[in-house]
């Protein structure tokens, strides 16, 4: 049987964009997909038309893809199926609302889903309203070795799990200063206010994903009806514009005895110095032992179970490898990145005409938007009104470019 084909239109031409785009048009066979194929037919820059041009030819699509100059000639072609969301998270709900309610398409939207909770029930309103998918694109989710882990939790390999350790911390210190700048410029998106710059919603995230997709996925309650945590967090904040630098965590579950604690940040890193392999960034700790991931959490492609009843020393447990795919056909240039996988989870889902991903429902987001409302509040962290809106407007600079 053909493949289900699936008609990308790509929504900003920057660094994920690049990786997401060039994901899709990898051969599909190299990691064992046969059922669902994806071409990407348009792209869409603030910047200009030629920019989108570039983009498309730099990322090997079709001579026949359209280049557009604004998000909203993209979100209005016909022919796309399937908006991506590749721009800061300050712009993803007015960028997602413009493909809802004037494209009436369907969405991929990058993580953080948005800035605030009520932006992402707006969203989710939106798309249920008019009966479109909708999807947070956390590709972690769809990664072979997280349904694993998983599914080994799910089966009890390690007894009942209690608590959940994270983190997902890079060192971008540029000197021993402990207030000096971090090698980000102070307009970049991971630390302007402007953009919904800070830790926590640009890397923590990858650390929530890990303690949500355990200790909330996985409560054996049905959807709407699992509990959500409460929530302590501590924050420090970057002297130079005021966005969170580093954050911890807490989330507590009491109905389920469980907790999870949650770390990122910007000063130090989850392994030591470049060496991201030097200690697991993830535990997973149950009643009968522990299943640690090796970080970065965001990209995890080892993990080990060390159960009580092995009586073994750590060092003995060995590590399982689940590497990413390479694509071998002759002239393939791009060795994947792993973001193939939810593509092809909203692939299938627009094929079985699902409005959402059962691996990552939309209540869920909502519930981690809340979380991270609590604990952006509890820190102090206050972005600006344009970006926090949750009122739409076609016009708004987001939209249109000017910010
Ligand atoms: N899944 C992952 O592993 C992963 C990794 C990195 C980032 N992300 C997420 O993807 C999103 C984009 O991140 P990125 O690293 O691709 O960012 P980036 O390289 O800075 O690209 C963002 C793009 O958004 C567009 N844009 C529109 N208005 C803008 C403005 N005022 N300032 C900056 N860019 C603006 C630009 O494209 P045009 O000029 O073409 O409109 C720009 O190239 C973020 O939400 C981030 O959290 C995800």
């Amino acid at each position: 049987m053909a493949p289900y084909t699936v008609k990308w239109g790509i929504l900003a031409t920057g660094g994920i964009a690049q990786y997401f785009s060039k994901d899709l048009l990898a051969d599909p066979s190299a990691r064992g997909t046969s059922d669902v194929l994806h071409e990407v037919v348009a792209a869409a820059s603030s910047t200009s038309k030629e920019r989108a041009a570039e983009f498309l030819k730099d990322v090997g699509a079709g001579a026949d893809a359209k280049a557009y100059g604004s998000y909203a000639e993209l979100v209005a072609d016909p022919n796309v199926d399937i908006i991506y969301v590749a721009t800061p998270h300050s712009h993803h709900f007015q960028n997602v609302m413009l493909a809802l309610e004037v494209g009436n398409k369907h969405v991929l939207c990058e993580k953080a889903f948005t800035v605030t909770a009520a932006q992402a029930r707006k969203l989710v309103e939106t798309a249920r309203a008019r009966n479109l998918f909708l999807m947070e694109a956390v590709w972690t989710r769809y990664f072979p070795l997280s349904v694993q882990v998983r599914s080994l939790v799910q089966s009890g390999a390690i007894g009942t799990v209690y608590r959940v350790v994270a983190d997902n911390s890079l060192n971008c210190n540029k000197d021993h200063s402990p207030t000096s700048a971090v090698t980000f410029s102070d307009d970049s998106r991971m630390v302007n206010m402007d953009l919904a710059g800070g830790a926590l919603l640009d890397l923590g995230i990858y650390s929530l994903t890990w303690l949500f997709q355990i200790l909330y996925h996985l409560q054996p309650e049905a959807e709407g009806e699992k509990e959500a945590p409460q929530v302590v967090a501590v924050m420090d904040k970057y002297d130079r514009t005021g966005a969170d630098e580093s954050s911890t965590l807490v989330l507590h579950f009491p109905g389920h005895r469980s907790q999870g604690i949650g770390m990122t940040s910007m000063r130090v890193g989850t392994g030591v110095g470049s060496v991201q392999k030097s200690a697991p960034a993830i535990l997973i700790q149950g009643s009968d032992g522990e299943i640690q991931v090796m970080g970065p959490a965001y990209k995890p492609l080892a993990y080990r179970v060390i159960k009580k009843s092995d009586n073994k020393s750590e060092s003995e447990v060995p590590w399982v490898d689940m590497p990413i795919p390479i694509d071998k056909r002759e002239g393939a240039t791009w060795e994947g990145h792993g973001m193939f996988w939810e593509a092809d989870e909203a692939a299938r889902c627009l094929r079985d005409g699902k409005k959402e991903s059962a691996t990552l429902p939309l209540s869920e987001s909502i519930v981690i938007m809340e979380t991270m409302d609590k604990a952006l509040q509890q820190g102090g962290i206050v972005y600006p009104e344009l970006i926090t809106t949750d009122v739409f407007d076609e016009n708004s600079p987001l939209n249109t470019g000017r910010a």
